[in-house]
């Protein structure tokens, strides 16, 4: 059997010509988003895209023009919670044309590919041996194609939607080294703070990401009925974990189970429910991810109103 070492240049396959062409039809595509934005946590089921569903929605509601693209594979979301799940995709004349949710959101997944509900993503590999780093490459190619292939058209935000953990952090740098930040969320319990702080360091520290800052979901329960509010938690330290990696501290969003029903049925929580402490909450870090973009582009003279 010949490996790779036995293949004299590139076999023929034109691979240097192929990833360049691929690297400037993703950096053209990007040229035209303002500004990318992946949520991440090093904790699973905190909530990561929930908040992405809610930003996005909060910032398209202001008449920005929003994108999201679903990074986790194996656990795709957002066509569900963006209610876009069915819709057929057109080609354009650059690329497929992605999915519309309300307010003209443009959502990008690989669940829109898939033919039922119970099919599951499976990345064969050539043997068993390979499959670790096999399904890693599988991955990253398929999300390097969302980026590049998807006619996304200008945009002012890109949110990405990050799975649990923060292995895929470093493959989405090197893909858009542009990013502009993370939002990193977690929930008040001490493990999830004890996860993310790790997160908080990979991104700062290792990676050299600006963080845009923490999220506290699921801050405390609110009865319904008589709006007493209950801690879910014992003893929430996310402000003093934020300040001590001096991270902005964005905001807690209560747990409220219509923030659930919404992302079940694909609505906007934001645009159903319109006074709720959630509500107010989800509006006061979208604001406050605003400024902080306003503020790392103040030398944009081109921008609109961020
Ligand atoms: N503030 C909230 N109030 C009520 N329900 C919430 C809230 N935040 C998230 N949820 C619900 O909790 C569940 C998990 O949230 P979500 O899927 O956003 O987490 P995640 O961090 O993206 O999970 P994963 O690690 O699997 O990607 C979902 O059913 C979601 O609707
Ligand atoms: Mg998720």
């Amino acid at each position: 059997m010949k490996t790779y070492r036995d293949i004299v240049g590139d076999g023929g396959s034109n691979i240097v010509e192929q990833v360049t062409a691929q690297k400037n039809r993703l950096k053209a595509r990007m040229d035209s988003v303002r500004h990318i934005v992946a949520v991440m946590s090093g904790k699973g089921g905190v909530g990561k895209s929930s908040v992405v569903v809610n930003l996005a929605s909060a910032l398209a509601l202001q008449d920005y023009s929003v994108g999201i693209l679903d990074a986790d594979i194996n656990g795709a979301s957002m066509a569900k919670m963006t209610g876009v799940r069915g819709q057929a995709l057109e080609t354009g004349e650059t690329g497929v044309m992605p999915a519309m949710a309300a307010r003209n959101l443009k959502v990008m997944s690989i669940d829109l590919f898939l033919p039922d509900d119970s099919t599951p993503v499976i990345w064969d590999a050539p043997t068993q041996k390979d499959a670790y780093t096999w399904r890693g490459m599988m991955e990253t190619k398929a999300i390097r194609e969302f980026l590049s292939d998807t006619e996304w058209g200008e945009l002012d935000f890109l949110f990405i939607d990050l799975p649990p953990g923060t292995d895929k952090l470093p493959n989405m740098l090197d893909l858009l080294p542009q990013m502009t930040g993370t939002i990193i969320v977690t929930i008040p319990s001490e493990l999830s703070q004890f996860v993310v702080g790790k997160s908080i360091r990979m991104a700062m520290e290792l990676l050299r990401t600006p963080v845009i800052g923490l999220v506290e979901n699921m801050s405390a329960y609110m009865c319904s009925q008589c709006g007493h509010e209950e801690k879910l938690f014992p003893g929430s330290m996310v402000e003093e974990l934020a300040k001590r990696h001096h991270v902005p501290y964005l905001g807690r969003i209560p747990f409220d189970p219509r923030v659930a029903v919404c992302a079940d049925e694909g609505s906007f929580f934001l645009e159903k429910h319109g006074d709720l402490p959630a509500t107010i909450a989800i509006e006061q870090i979208a604001h406050r991810v605003g400024e902080f973009l306003k503020q790392q582009r103040s030398g944009d003279t081109d921008l609109r109103r961020l």
